[in-house]
This record gives C-alpha cells, structure tokens and sequence, in this order.
C-alpha cells in the first residue's frame, strides 16, 4: 500500500476547510490535522488572539495558507463576515468542521432558563446557523463538500447533570441526518461525529474531580479519549474517502456509549 493510495483517498489537497470553535481543544486539533492533510484552513471563534497564533503556527508548520477570522456562532452576522472573509481570501469552504459548543453542567432542576437558552443557542443553533450557512455558499459555487458537526456519545446516552447539552447534542445528531437527507442531491454529506471524553478546557476541571476520575475509571477504556485518536474519524468524514457516508452519527468513545454497566 503506496503513500499515494492513501493520499488519493483521505488527502484534502486543493480544498479550503473552515473549523468554528478552532481556538481550543478539537477543533484546533482539527485545524491543524486538516492543513497536515493538505487543505488551507480557516480558523473560526471568538478568542482571536489564540486561532491568530494557530493560523501563524499551522502555515509555518505545513506550508498551507490559514485565516483566522472572528466567528460568535450565536450571530449569524458574523457566521455570514466569516464566510465571506473565507471566499474572498481562500474560496468557498467545502469541507466544514461546525465544532463550536459549551457545556453548563447543572443539577436538572438548578438549570435557568439562561442555561437551557444559551446552551441551546450555541450548541444547537449555533450549529445550524454555520451548517445552513456552508451548505448554502457550496450551493452557489456549485461545489459538494462535506459538513462535519461535532456532536458527542451525550446526543447517544445520558449522563448526570447533562440535561441541556445531552438534548443540545441529541439536537445536533438528528439535525445533522435531516441536513444529510435534504442534501445528498446536491453532493453536500453531513455526518456527526459523537467523541467520547477526551481532556480539553470544556471537561478538564471536571475530569480532575473524583467523579471525574471515577467516571472515567468505569468507562470501558478507563481512560479518556487522545485527542490523536478523533483525527482519523475525522479525516475520514472530510475526504472523498467517506464519498457514500452521510446521515450517520459516530462515536469516538472506546466503547463509552454502548456500556450498561
Ligand atoms: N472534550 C470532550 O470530551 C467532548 C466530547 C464530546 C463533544 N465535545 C464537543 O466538541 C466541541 C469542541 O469542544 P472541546 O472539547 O474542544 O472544548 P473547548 O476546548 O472548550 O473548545 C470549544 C470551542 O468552541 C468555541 N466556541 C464556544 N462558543 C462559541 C461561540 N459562541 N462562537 C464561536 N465559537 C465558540 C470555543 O472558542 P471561543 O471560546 O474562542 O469562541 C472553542 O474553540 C464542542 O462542541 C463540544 O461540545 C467535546
């Protein structure tokens, strides 16, 4: 098996990919693995100090050109600014990574109407709001691509205190098969991919308490997720390798999301 066997299939040369949550954790883990594959990236979040440094640090490393443009997913202004900024800078992004989420862990009963509205709003919405908005300019390039949303094994199961980001994310995997359904017509995939825990600033104080570390210790791995580990998954979902793959929610989890016990 020759190197460009596997290029041909999984590589993203000539392809502009846009990451929305790509200051922290996955998705600049993803921006990075994307240029690595060969894509430009465009980096996308509200911290821009942090995906301006990335952008720098991604074309120094692969040579591949990077923007990093100011992205708040609960303002379709600014999801419409990013996409232009990428057309005009890159062209039409055609492989998206809508990664973007939060979590505000709550007793069922503690959570305010705050909580569920802004958790649905990024996590939920937000997701439409870049979904809707990619798939529209790949329309009006008359290019396919291939929309990633990152939902988690919390859209599949249920977990303590999840009840607005398990429903956000249960949200993401059925918007994600409707959006596959209504756009297979036109070339554009949607898949979600359902990560287990993998340390990044969303989780890390959690997992460090003890029913962070007892959670984990009963999961089947017993051990979170490498963020090294999701690369593949996602690579595939972003490459013509996953030409015929669309409508399907993916766990990344070491067994997390089948366990009863
Ligand atoms: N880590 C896990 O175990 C795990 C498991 C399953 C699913 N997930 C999902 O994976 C995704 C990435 O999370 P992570 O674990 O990498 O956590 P993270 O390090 O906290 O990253 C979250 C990312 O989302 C961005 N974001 C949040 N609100 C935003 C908004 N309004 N507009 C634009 N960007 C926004 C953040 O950027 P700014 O704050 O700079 O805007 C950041 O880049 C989330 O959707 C999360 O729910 C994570």
């Amino acid at each position: 098996m020759s190197n460009d066997y596997l290029s041909e299939m999984f590589g993203l040369s000539g392809k502009v990919a846009l990451v929305a949550g790509a200051s922290s954790g996955i998705g600049a883990a993803f921006a990075v693995a994307l240029a690595k594959a060969g894509a430009d990236v465009v980096l996308g979040a509200r911290r821009t100090d942090r995906i301006e440094a990335l952008a720098a640090q991604i074309t120094e490393e692969t040579g591949r050109k990077a923007l990093a443009v100011a992205l708040d997913v609960t303002d379709a202004g600014t999801v419409k600014a990013a996409f232009d900024s990428a057309e005009a800078t890159l062209g039409t992004p055609t492989v998206v990574c809508n990664n973007a989420g939060i979590a505000v862990p709550n007793w069922a009963l503690d959570d305010s109407e705050d909580d569920w509205d802004r958790t649905m709003n990024t996590n939920l919405k937000g997701m439409w709001r870049v979904g809707t908005e990619a798939a529209r300019r790949m329309l009006a390039a008359g290019k396919p691509g291939s929309i990633l949303n990152t939902a988690s094994i919390l859209g599949l199961g249920n977990a303590p205190q999840q009840l607005t980001y398990a429903t956000s994310k249960a949200g993401v995997v059925q918007m994600s098969k409707a959006m596959a359904l209504e756009w297979q017509r036109h070339g554009i995939r949607v898949n979600a991919l359902c990560p287990g825990y993998f340390v990044t600033e969303i989780n890390d104080v959690f997992l460090e308490t003890d029913l962070g570390q007892k959670m984990l210790r009963r999961s089947p791995a017993k051990r979170a997720g490498k963020l090294e580990e999701l690369i593949p998954a996602m690579l595939m979902f972003a490459s013509s390798a996953s030409s015929f793959t669309t409508g399907t929610a993916l766990p990344v989890d070491g067994a997390h999301s089948v366990a009863i016990a």
